[in-house]
This record gives structure tokens, C-alpha cells and sequence, in this order.
């Protein structure tokens, strides 16, 4: 699938999301977003055509071939992608989408009270899930897992549970490897559990690397 200028379409999905609790307060991550923005810049350097749908993130990024849709939610992210997923050969699930929401958003600003205070949170919808549902044989699509322990299995469950063809797994052993960090040391596993690992590099190095993996994958599909 290209755009009319003939490049091929990427989506990303970045950063953290914002789960309202009331209009001044809500719930999120550690996450900065620049994993997802280096991914980004190396589609951007393979002369692809990226939309970028970001949580909010301290980084900014502009090229002719880029297309920033800033979002807050997990819902906001959902819809947002839903517009580009159809026409992208490649999806990057680099996310750190909130697993749950409050059940009910105050349209006010909640006060003080005597007493104790407890929220109820309902489960957050799974991008990369759903779109694992409606994904076609001639689309690529790439999930993080950011796993403390059962790490290569939990990373499997992933990969065959979302329906991705690569899963990145992050593992948090190594402290330089974790939110807000500039390196990352990463494993790239694809559906015939073949891992490759990596040591830890820069996050543009290891970009290029998450990147190079799923260009292969969509030659493979070609032939
Ligand atoms: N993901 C997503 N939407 C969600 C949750 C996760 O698109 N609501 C994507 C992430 O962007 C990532 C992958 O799914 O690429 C795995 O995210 P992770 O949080 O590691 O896994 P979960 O399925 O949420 O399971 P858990 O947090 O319990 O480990
Ligand atoms: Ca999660």
C-alpha cells in the first residue's frame, strides 16, 4: 500500500497515555516516548511516510514525510490509528498504552472530603490487539514487551496473542535499559522463535535495528 507520492505508509503508536480522572487530574507512565520517536526517524531515514499517533511526550520531531497526531487516551489513541492502519504496510505498537481507565471521568473537579477516596478502573481497550484481529497477509506489525520475569515466555504470549509478526522484548534487568534512558538493550523475536539479541546501544541504534527486522519481514511476505 503507498501514499500518492509513492512511499510506503508506517504507523506508530508512542509514549504514554492520559486516563482522566476529573478535567485536572489523571492517571499514566513513565514512559518518554523516545523509543517510539527514534523508530520514527529511522522509518523517516529508510524514506518511509510516518504518522506518528503520540501520547504526550517532551520531544518534537518535523519532516515533510512525517505526520505528528498528538492524543491523550488510550480511546483517542485507538481511534486515531484506526484511520491509518487499513493503508500502513507496517505498525509499530511502541506505546505505553494504560492497561486500565477510571470507570467514570468527573466532569468536575472532585473535592477533598473526610473520608478515605478508592477508584474504580475498567480495562483499557488493546490496540494492538485489535488491530492483531484485522491485520492482512500483506501488512507487518511490531509490539513491544517490557517483561521482570518469565521474560522470553511472557514476550511469546505477546507476539501470538496480538497477532505481530516481531515482538521486541525490553527487559528491565538492565537499568540503562528502562523509561527515559537514551539506550536500550533489546531482543527481537519473530514467529518462527528465532531471537536476536542485541547489546545495549543508543535508542537511534537500536531503531534502526527494530526497523531493519520489519522491513525484512514485509520482503519476506512479498516473495
Ligand atoms: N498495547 C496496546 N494497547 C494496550 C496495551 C498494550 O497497543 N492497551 C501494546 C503495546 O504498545 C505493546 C504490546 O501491546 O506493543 C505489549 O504491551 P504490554 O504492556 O507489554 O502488554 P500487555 O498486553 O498490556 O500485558 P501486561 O501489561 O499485563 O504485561
Ligand atoms: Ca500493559
Amino acid at each position: 500500500m503507498k501514499t500518492t507520492n509513492n512511499k510506503p505508509i508506517v504507523l506508530i503508536t508512542a509514549g504514554p497515555t492520559r486516563e482522566a480522572i476529573d478535567p485536572v487530574r489523571f492517571i499514566s507512565n513513565h514512559s518518554s516516548g523516545k523509543m517510539g520517536y527514534a523508530i520514527a526517524g529511522a522509518f523517516l531515514d529508510k524514506g518511509f511516510e510516518v504518522i506518528l499517533v503520540s501520547g504526550p511526550v517532551n520531544i518534537s520531531l518535523s519532516h515533510t514525510s512525517l505526520r505528528v497526531i498528538p492524543v491523550n487516551s488510550a480511546d483517542e489513541m485507538y481511534t486515531a490509528c484506526q484511520k491509518y492502519f487499513p493503508v500502513a504496510q507496517i505498525t509499530i505498537f511502541a506505546a505505553a498504552v494504560a492497561d486500565y481507565k477510571p470507570a467514570q471521568v468527573y466532569t468536575q473537579k472532585m473535592k477533598k472530603s473526610a473520608h478515605e477516596f478508592s477508584l474504580q478502573m475498567v480495562k483499557n481497550v488493546d490496540i494492538a490487539f485489535e488491530f492483531g484481529k484485522i491485520k492482512r497477509n500483506d501488512q507487518v506489525s511490531v509490539g513491544f514487551a517490557l517483561e521482570t520475569n518469565d521474560e522470553e515466555q511472557n514476550a511469546l504470549k505477546k507476539l501470538y496473542s496480538k497477532n505481530l509478526d516481531l515482538i521486541v522484548l525490553n527487559s528491565v534487568k538492565d537499568e540503562a535499559a528502562t523509561f527515559g534512558y537514551d539506550t536500550n538493550k533489546i531482543t527481537i523475536i519473530n514467529r518462527d522463535f528465532q531471537f536476536q539479541a542485541f547489546p545495549l546501544k543508543s535508542k537511534a541504534e537500536v531503531a534502526v535495528d527494530i526497523v531493519t527486522a520489519a522491513i525484512k519481514v514485509g520482503q519476506k511476505q512479498e516473495q
